[in-house]
């Protein structure tokens, strides 16, 4: 018996260590991980900084309306200027015509392509995915998006890389169609954080994380204030108990 579950046990790890095309992501510690973790808003505005100068140059973020970015620390009068840099498409106006104007806070982050074949065409025939819930869509979530911004690296021997692609030792299969996107020093930060592309895959990471699901910060909050509540009713109810009982007893 022992050893058919020593047998049952091999079968099923061996497989496991057979496939190792894909090495393991390499595990970042992040502030919003724990269950009452949060952002840091100084990372978060990194992080958007990262996608608006170099990811949404080929990446849209759909899910994300100009005025969701005050979560991220960013004033009202912030947020106009930062939509206002942006054009969008509106209309029909009186005359039927469809018309360009600059984007208002109420406004979603435009996309760069008109439509996906635009950006197929663009990008030697791959689509640049929406990121707006990429590290929920993606196994390993931001660890994953962190590795594959630092996974480019020389193809291993005897693999031949197809036109238009680039080895990346996280991507499944190794060969993306998106070419390294971020160099030392590629952003210039307000904050003065040196711009490696460590720090810069950290942050654009950290706002993908907070862009797939920007309310978790106050789901977390409630969380807290019902475990309070619970709390202070669990001694409330206590002490109602011991006083009821001790007439009882008596
Ligand atoms: C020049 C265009 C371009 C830029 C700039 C760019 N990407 Fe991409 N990206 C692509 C393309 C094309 C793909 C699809 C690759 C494929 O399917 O082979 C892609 C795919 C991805 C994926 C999905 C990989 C997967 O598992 O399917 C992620 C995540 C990603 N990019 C993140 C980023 C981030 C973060 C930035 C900014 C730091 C960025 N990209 C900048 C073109 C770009």
């Amino acid at each position: 018996m022992k050893k058919m579950t020593l047998v049952l046990f091999l079968v099923m790890i061996v497989p496991c260590h057979a496939d190792n095309a894909v090495p393991h992501l390499p595990k970042q510690n992040w502030s919003f991980n724990s269950a009452f973790g949060t952002f840091k808003r100084n990372e978060l505005q990194r992080g958007f900084q990262v996608y608006k100068e170099v990811c949404s140059a080929c990446h849209s973020l759909k899910r994300i309306r100009f005025r969701d970015l005050k979560s991220l620390g960013f004033k009202e009068s912030e947020i106009k200027t930062i939509a206002a840099g942006y054009e969008v498409k509106d209309g029909p106006n009186a005359e039927g015509e469809m018309f360009q104007r600059k984007a208002l806070p109420s406004d979603a982050i435009p996309s760069p392509y008109p439509n996906d074949n635009a950006a197929r065409a663009t990008n030697n025939g791959a689509l640049p995915p929406d990121l707006s819930l990429i590290v929920k869509a993606r196994e390993g979530g931001a660890d994953y998006v962190h590795a594959l911004m630092n996974g480019y690296i020389d193809p291993p021997a005897g693999i031949v890389i197809e036109g238009g692609r680039h080895y990346n030792q996280y991507f499944p299969g190794g060969q993306i169609s998106m070419a390294k996107p971020l160099t030392d020093g590629q952003v210039t930060y307000a904050d003065g954080t040196p711009a490696t592309v460590e720090q810069m895959s950290r942050d654009v990471s950290t706002f993908l994380a907070w862009a797939a699901e920007p309310e978790t910060e106050q789901r977390k909050q409630m969380g807290v204030k019902v475990m309070a509540y619970l709390l202070f009713m669990t001694v409330i109810f206590y002490f109602t108990m011991r006083r009821i009982w001790r007439d009882v007893k008596k």
